[in-house]
Parts: structure tokens; sequence; C-alpha cells
């Protein structure tokens, strides 16, 4: 599993002097006033700072950065300024973004920073001092496991500090202490994400969920045998073209009330999706490593959980499978039947996550009789098409888990948009041959039909919803808190949905 912060820690400490080699970064608003801290270790920096932001027109817009050079009247190598823009405006996820553009500054060569935590009229608040923290190390992951050949004024220090500067110390590490376990579920999602499938194939995926027990999660593996003795023909049925054997893994974290149903958390583990033998075209096939984007949140928030504490019972479940064109895959016109009972006309075999999901969401539902269940999964090239890469597609049968989805995603950052379902689109996966078929016929749609699939294996009273991460569980275009194609997407969500409305 991934390690929470690669900063040199505890990351927070009082205001204290810079060595020469050090990069000052502060922090100032809209009008270009810095807080009383910041003021007195710029000292008689602050005429050139002036000077500079004149020069180079830095007006102290939110995310905007002026940068000096070994500043006279300074100790620190480089001085960094970050506007804020006003300062009232700021949410907790702007924090986080600062933080994340923070780290961003600090040349390949610095291993000596200090962020001011300070604002105009004085100094963060713990909770904003640690989502500086917190946005700084999801920043600092980098996926460079397999880069051998990196020349030397590439290579960061040994050694890096960077430390945020507050007032109150004790405040602002108690308040980090939960963010730090969501940042490593991020990273370890991410992680998985960014392996390729020779590494990271379906039981080498379920090994490394057994990390999660050292911090108290208990881990099940269901192999082949097991499944079969399930009845799960339709996730089965989509491995079997694999020379990897299918994995099932089942993570529980009892954090709350012994009484109380668990939240369940499902995610889509398709380790590499060749499209089987409806194969896909060969180009960005590549990305289909990352087709497990939902298992890996799945795995990235059991961590974060259990990591934080969380009072609250959650399970997680995931299909891990690989989908392989050969001579014992599965056919299109093949009838599997899912655990359920139901029985499914394979039309497409690149539809294949919808069948893998069938049969975990309804093992989930039978054994645990969630509270809720929320499934994840890359699972449309439709979604992208309609919402692009920065909203989730989410499908819901129940209003307020939708609503406080929705809202969890608003503050987070990690955005969903609610979709259609309805009878009508149901209909177009009714089948000739069988109880449904696995597409609806059409490219229209395409993301609804799918989530209508997986809706005939969810009953109507528990409350569910499909987050359709293809757009947002891998990701070339970076930002501010992430540099990574593994987005680790939907962990801090989760956790936030978790904390907000069922923690109490
Ligand atoms: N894993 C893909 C969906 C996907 C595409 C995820 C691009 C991320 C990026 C999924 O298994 C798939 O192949 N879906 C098909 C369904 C179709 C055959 C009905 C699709 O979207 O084309
Ligand atoms: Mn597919
Ligand atoms: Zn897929």
């Amino acid at each position: 599993m991934a390690d929470a912060p690669k900063l040199g820690f505890g990351p927070f400490a009082a205001p204290a002097k810079l060595g020469p080699s050090g990069v000052l970064i502060v922090f100032c608003d809209d009008a270009l006033k810095f807080g009383p801290a910041t003021r007195a270790a710029l000292g008689s920096a602050s005429g050139l700072v002036a000077r500079a932001a004149k020069a180079e027109r830095f007006t102290g817009k939110n995310g905007s950065a002026l940068e000096l050079i070994v500043p006279e009247g300074l100790k620190a190598a480089r001085l960094v300024v970050i506007g804020t823009g006003k300062t009232a405006d700021l949410k907790a996820k702007d924090f986080v973004k600062l933080g994340g553009l923070a780290l961003g500054k600090l040349p390949v060569s610095a291993s000596e920073a200090t962020v001011f935590a300070e604002l105009p009229k004085g100094a963060m608040k713990p909770g904003q001092a640690a989502d500086l923290a917190f946005g700084a190390s999801l920043r600092a992951y980098a996926f460079d496991r397999y880069k051998t050949k990196r020349k030397d004024d590439e290579k960061p220090p040994a050694s890096r500090s960077v430390t945020v500067a507050v007032g109150d110390v004790a405040g602002a590490r108690k308040a980090y202490e939960s963010r730090a376990a969501i940042a490593g579920g991020v990273l370890t999602a991410r992680d998985l994400v960014n392996e390729p499938a020779n590494v990271l194939y379906p039981e080498e995926f379920a090994r490394r969920t057994l990390a999660l027990k050292k911090s108290g999660v208990a881990v099940e593996v269901l192999d082949v045998k097991a499944m079969e003795k399930l009845g799960m023909r339709a996730l089965l049925g989509v491995g079997q073209g694999s020379s990897r054997e299918s994995r099932v893994v089942v993570m529980r974290w009892n954090g709350g009330r012994k009484a109380d149903a668990p939240l369940a958390f499902i995610g889509k583990g398709v380790c590499f999706d060749t499209g089987g033998i409806s194969i896909k075209p060969a180009a960005s096939m590549e990305d289909m490593k990352g087709d497990m984007a939902g298992a890996a949140c799945v795995v990235g928030l059991m961590q974060a959980l259990a990591a934080r504490k969380a009072k609250v019972n959650a399970v997680g479940v995931i299909g891990v499978v690989e989908n392989m064109p050969d001579g014992n895959a599965q056919r299109p016109g093949d009838i599997v039947t899912s655990m359920s009972g139901q029985t499914i006309e394979i039309i497409n075999t690149d539809a294949e996550g919808r069948l893998v999901l069938a049969d975990v969401i309804w093992y989930a539902a039978q054994r645990f009789k969630p509270k809720f269940i929320v499934d994840l999964a890359t699972l449309t090239g439709a979604i992208i098409v309609a919402l692009g890469q920065e909203y989730a597609g989410m499908f819901a049968n129940d209003d307020k888990l939708a609503e406080r989805l929705t809202k969890a995603g608003e503050d987070t950052g990690e955005k969903v948009w609610r979709m259609p379902l309805a009878p009508e689109y149901d209909k177009m996966i009714d089948s000739k041959f069988a109880d449904m078929k696995n597409t609806g016929g059409s490219r229209w749609g395409g993301a609804i039909t799918a989530a209508q699939f997986i809706k005939r294996f969810v009953d109507d009273k528990t409350p569910w919803a499909h987050l359709d991460i293809a757009g947002t569980g891998f990701d070339s275009r970076h930002n501010d808190i992430n540099k990574s194609w593994g987005s680790g997407w939907g962990v801090r969500l989760l956790d936030r949905l978790v904390q907000d409305y069922y923690e109490k």
C-alpha cells in the first residue's frame, strides 16, 4: 500500500528561519495583502515583491504565482508568492488545491521549503493548514518505479523537507491525521491503476489487498472454485479466456456499532480489457490496464476508512478479472446464468464490466444486507461522450443518496452528474433468448443501458448508486493535486460521503 505523504514529516511547525538553500512560499490575496507573520518574514524584501508584482502583472488572482530567485533581503534561495484571490470565497477544496500548487512550485532540486499557512487576516485555521498539506501530499505523488534512466538533475534530493508553518501546531497535526489517512488511500488507488497488467493481474491484485489487514480490515479472497460454488457464472465467463484466474475480494471494516448494517462499496476490477472475442481496436488499448479503477478506488477507500478509524461499518467487494480472447474465451451468443439466477445473452464480449458487477453486487447484497450500495466502474465509453472527464456519471434509485453524493462531489471537487434511468431504456436490454442481453443493441444511450443492466441485480428497496468513472478514473490532463495518470478518483468523494452522513 502507498504511504501517505512523501514529504519530510510531521509537516507542521511554528514559523522559523529558513536555510539559505530553502524555498519560502507565502500567500497573498487579490489586493496583494499579506498576513502579519508573512510580512515579518519578508521584512525588507516586501518592496521587492511589490515591484516584481508590478513588472509581472501579478494581481494575486486565485491560483496565480509570482516567483523571485535569491531575493535581496531574504535568506531563502527562492520566494514564491501564491495568489488566493478573495479569501472570503475560499472553501476546503481550494486550500487543498493551493497546497498542491505550492508543492508544484518547488524546483526538483529543492530539499527544504516552508509554506506560511497564513491569509491577510491572520493564521489559517488548523483544518485549512491541514488541507494545504493534504493537497501537497497528493501533488507529490509520482509513479516512477519503472524509470531507471533518470539523469541526476531530474532526480529530487534523497530527502526533502516541506514544512507548513502554522501558529497552532498541535491543532494542525490533529486535523492532518484523517487527511493523511485519506491521502494514503488515494495514492494506493493511483498505484493500482498505474501498474501495468503484466504485473497487476487478478491474483496479484488480490494479494496486494492483503496489506489492508495490518490496519484492521478483514480481507477474504474468493478463488475460482469458491465462485463456481456460488454460481458466479457471469463474472467467471468474462475471465475464462484468460490464463490468469479470476478473484473476488471482500474487505470489511467494522468501526461502527455492531448492529448497524454496513455501507457497501463495489468495484469493477478488469485488470486488462482487450474486449475479448469482440476485440477492441489497437488505438489506446493500453489504457485498458486502468479498467480496474473502480476496484482500486474501493481498496483505497477501505484503506482510508481503516487508517482514520472511521466510526462506520463498511464492506468493499471487488470482482477482479482479465478479459482476453482465446480458444476458451466466451463467445457472442453465449448464454450464462448469473448468481442471481437471471440468464444473460452475451451480445458483445467487450461489455464485460456489467457482467462482473452483476455477480459481485448480488453477492454483496445477499451476504451483507447493506444500508446502501455504491458501485464504481470504468463501464462505458458512452459516459465519456456524454460528460467528458470533468464529471463521473451517476445513476441512482434513491434521491437522498444521489443528493448526498452530489454534495460530496461539490465539496471535494470529485463531481458526479446524475443521469436518467427509465423503463423505456430497460426494455432495450430484453433478449430474444435469455432474460436479458448485455448490450442495448445500438450505441445510443450506452451508459444508460449499462446502468439499467446493473439495476436488474439490485433490489428496489436497497438504495443504490452506480458511478460510471470511465472518464475520471484515469486522466492524462493533470491538475494541481494530481500529476499521475491513475487519478485515484472517488476515494475523496466516498470518504466525504461517509464522514458527512454516516458517521454520527
Ligand atoms: N472498459 C470499457 C469502457 C471504457 C472505455 C473505459 C474507455 C474507459 C475508457 C468497457 O468494458 C467497454 O468496453 N464498454 C463498451 C461497451 C459496449 C461494447 C456496449 C464501450 O463503451 O464501447
Ligand atoms: Mn470492455
Ligand atoms: Zn471494460
